[in-house]
């Protein structure tokens, strides 16, 4: 804790949870739809005001400190200062501060720790310093942070899962206008995390490839984004040359799976939402190409011992895959899953 680290009382405390995402993947920075809900694991940040940015992270052991201005040194402590340094750009009066991290997001691959730390930092500087921003604002401020300081190219589905997610229920979000509306998740199911046990790989790299691929396939085809093609445009999507051909149809049908399911959702339609998911992993598989081996078979295994729905979730290269199941066969489920692929985490 804050006060046995530093002696004195923390001034605020705020939190922030990490995320998984149902549907819309690889749709975010292509002003697409994404469907996140926010995990029940959260990330705390107990602050004081202070000259510079100095912080003690729980998970590492460790405490880091740097002046206010100073550039990003590609340690944890940058997505803290990242913050502070996004906030000031902004033109936002803060100074720095002095936090205790703690954090319960597992430090697992497609689970945005990340955003769940600058969240939560942000929060905690809104308090501290009196700032009127608001959950969209906070998001932001946070991608800004991500992008600008840490030097991670990443859209926004993040952020706003962290910032505008509710527990108990997923965010439909609209990365283009920002608009966002809160979907109740199905009573009786439940929204499991399997851990592939496998690092990812080559994500960052593979990730500014696969975004450069579909400016590419948005400039050929004479749109703003892809958010721009519908499934009535699949033939010209088609004609593209490879791969961007491919990496536009998994954009613009994994735009219209996220809008289907939702629907599917509001009318209670369960085992609909749940082949959505599934094909959602196809298309990352086989479209995307940001799969992994020991993905693709969690996935086959989760739809074995009875997932409704089961697809990688995240940027993908490695992490986590995500299912759908029904709330009484958790422990079922969770001792079958490990039997056939005992690497795994699930929870
Ligand atoms: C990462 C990025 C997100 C999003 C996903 C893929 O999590 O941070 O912005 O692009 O990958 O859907």
């Amino acid at each position: 804790m804050f006060k046995d680290y530093f002696g004195s009382e923390p001034q605020v405390r705020a939190q922030a949870p990490g995320r998984v995402n149902l549907l819309g993947e690889h749709t975010d920075y292509n002003d697409g739809f994404v469907f996140p809900t926010p995990l029940v694991y959260q990330t705390q940040v107990e602050a004081s005001p202070s000259e510079r940015v100095e912080a003690y992270a729980e998970r590492f052991g460790e405490f880091r400190s740097r002046e206010l201005g100073e550039g990003a040194q590609g340690d944890w402590l940058d997505y803290v200062a990242g913050c502070v340094w996004a906030l000031r750009q902004a033109g936002l009066e803060v100074g720095g501060l002095r936090a205790y991290v703690t954090s319960q997001v597992p430090a697992v691959g497609g689970l945005s720790s990340s955003a769940a730390l600058e969240v939560a930092v942000i929060r905690a500087l809104r308090e501290l310093y009196r700032l009127p921003l608001d959950d969209v604002q906070v998001a932001l401020l946070a991608q800004k942070a991500e992008v600008e300081y840490v030097g991670v190219r990443c859209g926004i589905m993040d952020q706003m899962a962290s910032s505008a997610g509710r527990p108990g229920q997923a965010l439909f979000l609209d990365t283009r206008s920002l608009e966002s509306d809160l979907v109740p998740l199905p009573e009786g199911y439940r929204v499991v995390v399997l851990d592939s046990g496998v690092p990812r790989r080559l994500a960052e790299s593979g990730y500014n490839t696969r975004r450069a691929e579909c400016e590419e396939a948005a400039r050929l085809l004479g749109v703003k984004a892809l958010r721009d093609v519908g499934l009535q445009d699949l033939p010209e999507v088609e004609a593209l040359p490879e791969p961007v051909n491919r990496r536009a149809r998994h954009v613009v049908t994994e735009n219209a799976r996220v809008l289907e399911g939702i629907e599917a959702l509001r009318r209670g339609d369960v085992q609909r939402f749940g082949e959505l998911m599934y094909a959602s992993h196809a298309s990352l598989r086989d479209d995307y190409e940001v799969s992994i081996p020991e993905l693709d078979e969690l996935v086959e295994v989760a739809r074995k011992h009875g997932a409704i729905g089961a697809r990688l979730t995240g940027a993908g290269f490695g992490g986590a895959a995500v299912a759908l199941i029904k709330a009484e066969d958790f422990e079922r489920f969770k001792s079958d899953v490990l039997k056939d692929y005992p690497k795994a985490q699930v929870f």
